[in-house]
């Protein structure tokens, strides 16, 4: 494991006790690095920004993410990190637009983590069993993982120029390559 993973990953440990949130950050971490590798860039600091995104949501959820740039900063995360974290949340929140790849990915991976994950708990056979054309059926059905913000999951693919489809099986294959 590499020094900035081990910790990121001991930041998390810190902040997170809720193992289902901590798994949605590894979710999230997991895709992140699997989009960095497809496109070239810096899989370690791509998924420690996916690692880290949700940091301060279980102790300060009203402030989320604000209350992570100090943590951050601290720990020595350098300023386009830590706005990529910033924009993931509503622009009523933090009004940091996503200016990179990094930040637009990062918005585009975090809600359907969270709807892929919850199907593949209903699902017989979980993750392995999971197709595209489920999960966006899926999505359509309110009351299931209402939580989930359609919207986002919509826009956030439209941000990184993929289909839906397309987007979801990305984040099926990293899902189930983490083993998470
Ligand atoms: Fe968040
Ligand atoms: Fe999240």
């Amino acid at each position: 494991m590499s020094e900035l993973r081990e910790k990121s990953a001991k930041l998390l440990e810190k902040y997170i006790e809720n193992v289902n949130l901590r798994n949605h950050c590894y979710h999230v971490e997991a895709c992140m690095k699997f989009y960095a590798e497809k496109s070239g860039e810096d899989t370690e600091r791509w998924g420690t920004a996916g690692m880290l995104h949700d940091l301060d949501w279980e102790k300060f959820p009203d402030t989320h993410p604000n209350t992570a740039v100090p943590i951050l900063e601290e720990a020595g995360f350098d300023m386009a990190f830590i706005d990529a974290i910033l924009g993931h949340a509503y622009p009523e929140r933090t009004n940091v637009p996503r200016e990179t790849q990094m930040a637009k990915y990062l918005f585009a991976c975090d809600e359907i983590t969270g709807l892929v994950h919850a199907y593949s708990l209903m699902k017989e056979g979980g993750l392995d069993n999971l197709e595209p054309k489920g999960v966006i059926k899926k999505m359509k059905d309110k009351a299931f993982a209402r939580n989930v913000n359609r919207d986002d999951i919509r826009k956030g693919a439209e941000e990184i120029g993929l289909e839906l489809d397309e987007h979801v099986q990305n984040v099926i294959n990293a899902m189930k390559k983490a083993k998470i």
